[in-house]
């Protein structure tokens, strides 16, 4: 995903953007650049390379400027070059954009044959050009920025500056994240809250469609469309992140850290509402109509996220006792989905900004359902279009692959089951008072799974080169399957899937020959017996099977690798099995020479379909 930033007001404009654009590295990029005016005009300085390159082409001294924007490129209309990367200008005018213009090629003609002339094989170059264009019939630059964007097709956030306005800056959102950060007499834009947390705790997201005009001593906020002003101030978030939140603090890599921050966000996402689990019904804003009257619900959500929808269903059936039905959200709305009175929608994402959630959670808004988003960032889009809110605890989860976003989704998906089994009445108090004090051990289980890391640091070193892994889960943990094999898939590049271990007789079994690694979830439960003929499978065809249990000693001998993980109730366990799967992920794709915290094609917010 590209970056974008803007910073106008006191300070020196080129450090806050370089250190901006330092914080969103994470995003993945192949080039870099900033502008800025001086008392000459718009200087535009932009390299095929990282920021630290992008730093040793600017002048020396750096000259003291108050207003300007950055952009970190992640190649997808035009080749990784100089010349493709942003800010690209033209007529005075210039701008930043995340983001893809569908219909750029007519626009790019029809320039071309008025005159214009092109540096780069970009889609962006279109926007400086057609706003120059604008500004030539006559038309102000709100007039030409406004007319430009709103003849644009596809999905973008645009950050716009021109020589004629040197105290103001624009920024533009039309189906890419762009967040305002306000400080004092000092304003700013980025794709993403990281970029600004060292600068801001004080936020407005902007929505689709909206035209922000910053200066120095204020914004002003309309529709790009109507031009119809809109309250900004009245819209101000308040994020308590804080910078060191979105750094690595000495871990190799984000996601180890975020790994090893769980026990604290999966405590942090319940010590909000494990005093009194209904307040967290309330406090969603899910109304007790909806809560009594519920007859079922439908959770949609991609990747991790679904498979933490898939855990929340064996979870809200097993203690509220409401049929729950989870889809794929890239699909859901492609089976019509009937939506009877008395349907909740959850939508569950992390981001808050993935499409294809996005698409689903409106789909079924649409069709009347009452919607609820569980998600990680406040102000996203998500959070803003849904009915009630359930906001986990995270913090901001810089690593592509999801892991304590993860366990504290599930952590939500347990707290929300569990106050609607009370409310409705099939959970007892005594059982919920039992039931919560397992919860709030998990944090400390997770520690002790934790332990495990360097032994599955060496386990990982005899499976690096392995071609192809099968996972095998029966259960609540039969997602953690899928999502150990997700892990495995998105940051060492391994083929690898996740199965129902019942599953296996129908077909994968065939997959099974000598040295195939399969990982094998077996915490001693009801289905303990039935994973243990499944590991006898696994043997008995030369599999070799790595086991992740918490009663090592009733295995058969027939297990070549055993990860002991502590004992927790049944349907607490994923929180646990998941530790290892993570860990087990993470240490084959460093030892593989994977980026783990940027993997190859891969975004961190799929804000396209
Ligand atoms: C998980 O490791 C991946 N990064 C990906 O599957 C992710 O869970 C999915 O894209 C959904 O993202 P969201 O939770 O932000 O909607």
């Amino acid at each position: 995903m590209c970056g974008i930033v803007g910073y106008i007001g006191k300070d020196d404009a080129i450090t806050v953007l370089l250190d901006s654009l330092k914080r969103l590295e994470y995003r993945g990029y192949d080039s870099a650049g900033i502008a800025y005016r001086n008392g000459k005009g718009i200087e535009i300085f932009k390299i095929k390379g990282k920021i630290d390159e992008l730093q040793q082409i600017l002048p020396t001294p750096l000259p003291s400027v108050n207003v300007g924007i950055g952009h970190t490129r992640w190649a997808t209309h035009g080749a990784p070059s100089t010349e493709n990367s942003h800010p690209h200008c033209a007529g005075g005018i210039a701008v930043v954009h995340n983001g893809i213009i569908e219909n750029f090629r007519s626009l790019k003609m029809q320039l071309l044959a008025e005159g214009c002339e092109f540096s780069s094989d970009t889609d962006t170059e279109v926007i400086p050009h057609m706003i120059s264009r604008g500004l030539t019939q006559g038309k102000s630059l709100k007039d030409a920025i406004t007319e430009t964007l709103s003849g644009l097709r596809g999905t973008f956030a645009v950050g716009i500056m021109s020589e004629t306005h040197p105290s103001t800056l624009f920024a533009v959102r039309k189906g890419s994240p762009l967040v305002i950060g306000i400080g004092t007499e000092e304003f700013f834009f980025a794709s993403d809250i990281p970029a600004l947390l060292p600068y801001s705790q004080e936020f407005v997201f902007l929505e689709d469609d909206q035209m922000c005009t910053l200066t120095a001593t204020g914004v002003e906020l309309e529709c790009l469309k109507t031009r119809q002003p809109s309250l900004f101030y009245e819209r101000i978030m308040k994020v308590d992140w804080t910078p060191a939140m979105a750094e690595k603090e000495g871990y190799d890599h984000f996601m180890l850290k975020e790994i090893y921050e769980q026990p604290r966000t999966v405590a942090d996402t319940c010590v909000e509402w494990i005093k009194d689990p209904q307040r967290l019904l309330d406090e969603s804003g899910l109304t007790m109509d909806i809560t009594v009257g519920l007859r079922r619900l439908q959770i949609v959500a991609c990747g991790s996220s679904y498979h933490a929808a898939l855990i929340g269903r064996y979870l809200i059936e097993r203690l509220a006792r409401v049929f729950v039905d989870v889809d794929l959200a890239s699909e859901y709305r492609y089976r019509h989905p009937i939506i009877e009175k008395g349907t909740l929608i959850i939508s569950i994402t992390q981001s808050g900004e993935t499409a294809d959630t996005l698409a689903a959670q409106r789909e079924a808004k649409h069709r009347g359902a009452a919607t609820l988003t569980i998600c990680n960032v406040v102000g996203s889009t998500s959070s803003r279009e849904a009915d009630s809110v359930l906001y986990t605890r995270a913090g901001p989860e810089i690593g592509v692959a999801s892991t304590k976003a993860f366990t504290a989704q599930i952590t939500a998906l347990t707290l929300f089951a569990l106050a609607l089994g009370i409310r409705r009445g099939k959970v007892t108090l005594k059982e919920a008072t039992n039931f919560k004090s397992l919860l709030m051990e998990i944090p400390g289980m997770i520690q002790e799974a934790l332990k495990k890391d360097a032994e599955i640091r060496d386990l990982a070193k005899g499976l690096s080169q392995a071609k192809d892994y099968l996972y095998l889960g029966r259960g609540i943990n039969y997602p953690i399957s899928l999502e150990g094999a997700l892990k495995l898939k998105e940051i060492a590049y391994i083929h690898a899937e996740g199965y129902a271990a019942g599953e296996m007789k129908h077909g994968p079994i065939a997959l099974v020959d000598e040295g195939l690694p399969v990982v094998v979830l077996a915490p001693k439960d009801e289905l303990f017996e039935k994973m243990s003929s499944n590991i006898e499978e696994v043997n008995a065809r030369g599999g070799r099977v790595i086991c992740i249990t918490d009663e090592p000693g009733s295995l058969s001998r027939n297990v070549d690798n055993v990860i002991q993980i502590p004992r927790v109730h049944y349907l607490l366990s994923p929180f646990i099995s998941v530790i290892p799967l993570q860990l087990l992920a993470y240490h084959v794709a460093v030892l593989r020479g994977c980026n783990v915290d940027q993997p190859r094609n891969l975004a961190k917010s799929v804000t396209v379909e």
